[in-house]
Order: structure tokens, then sequence, then C-alpha cells
């Protein structure tokens, strides 16, 4: 980030330490139903790497191809298996959207989705992670109960709020 004069106002990169730990106690209290991990607006790719370092399946989507580009290079400079794709995570198909979207301003709910260039729907993930703005996360939420599998989970950092897990019943 500092090497570059480029400035991505909606990109804050969460508390990876905290994100490692709770990686770690989501494993240990066996609370997954399956392998694949995907990162929702992924910047540098960091929660999608950890992942991958735990053996996970493990993608990151994000709209800056900046971000898109080094979270790659640095996957493959540490020889791991995450991928990184650059589009939106908003899947086209939720039909409330423009309800759900109104007052986020931290989204970008105009691009297309990626899902078909991954070959992997919204359902097909297990574990999903996200830092949604402060004020934000019932639209990442919304994405996940419209889209995600029945028993995935949508593992969120609140900031001062530490981190937050739902699953989908
Ligand atoms: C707060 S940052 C979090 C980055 C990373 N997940 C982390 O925890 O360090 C949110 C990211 O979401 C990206 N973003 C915003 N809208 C998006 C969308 N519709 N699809 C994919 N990425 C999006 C932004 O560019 C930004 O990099």
């Amino acid at each position: 980030m500092l090497a570059d004069d480029l400035v991505i106002e909606n990109f804050v990169p969460c508390d990876f330490h905290l994100l490692d730990q709770a990686l770690s106690w989501i494993e240990q209290n066996h609370l997954l139903t399956g392998v694949r991990f995907c990162e929702l607006g992924s910047g540098f790719g960091v929660a999608a790497m950890l992942a991958a370092l735990r053996g996970m399946e493990s993608v990151g989507i994000e709209i800056e191809s900046t971000l898109v580009d080094q979270a790659n290079r640095l996957s493959a400079e540490l020889d791991l298996s995450a991928q990184f794709y650059c589009g939106s995570f908003v899947p086209h198909d939720v039909s409330e959207i423009v309800e759900i979207s109104r007052d986020v301003e931290h989204v970008d709910t105009s691009e297309s989705e990626v899902y078909q260039e991954i070959g992997l729907d919204l359902d097909d993930f297990d574990l999903f992670f996200a830092f949604p703005w402060p004020g934000e996360e019932h639209f990442f939420e919304s994405v996940f109960t419209a889209g995600a599998a029945v028993n995935s989970l949508l593992l969120t950092y609140r900031g001062r709020n530490g981190m937050h897990l739902l699953r989908k019943t």
C-alpha cells in the first residue's frame, strides 16, 4: 500500500492475527461442512491465503484489479493454492438487491459477478469471510442468506467488536 500512490478508498485491511485465531477456533470446533473457502472483497487476499495454508480450497473475489494482481502474485510467491478473481461477489440473481443495498456505500453493486469464471456458485462454498464497512454487515448477511448453502458459515470482522460467525440454517 505504501509503495503505491493509488488510494483505493474501500480497501481497509482487517486484523489478520485475530482472523487466524478465528479460523483455528472454527477448525478446532469442527464447525465446517466442507473445505471450500471464499473471501468476499478480498483486498490483498490474506484471509483466503490463511485458509489455503490450512488446506482449504480457497478463492478471493475482489473488484479492484490491482489488488487481485497483488494477491495472485503473493499467493504464487508463497506457493499457495489460493486463487483471486476480479469482479463482483454480488450475485445478479438476488431479487431484493436494490432494497438491501440502499444504504450501502462501500460495496460496488454495479459490476458483473464472477462466479462463472470461478466455476463455482455461492452455494458451493462452506465458509465465507468478509470485512464489511461498519453498518454494512446486513448487506453481506443478506447476500449470504439469499445464495449460500444451508449449513455454510459467514465469518465477518467487526473492528472493535471482533469476529462474528453466522451459520445459515
Ligand atoms: C474493507 S476491504 C477488506 C479487504 C480484505 N478482505 C481484508 O479483510 O483485509 C473490502 C474490499 O472489498 C472490495 N469490494 C467492494 N465491493 C466489492 C464487490 N462488489 N465485489 C468484490 N469486491 C468488492 C473493495 O475493493 C475492498 O478491497
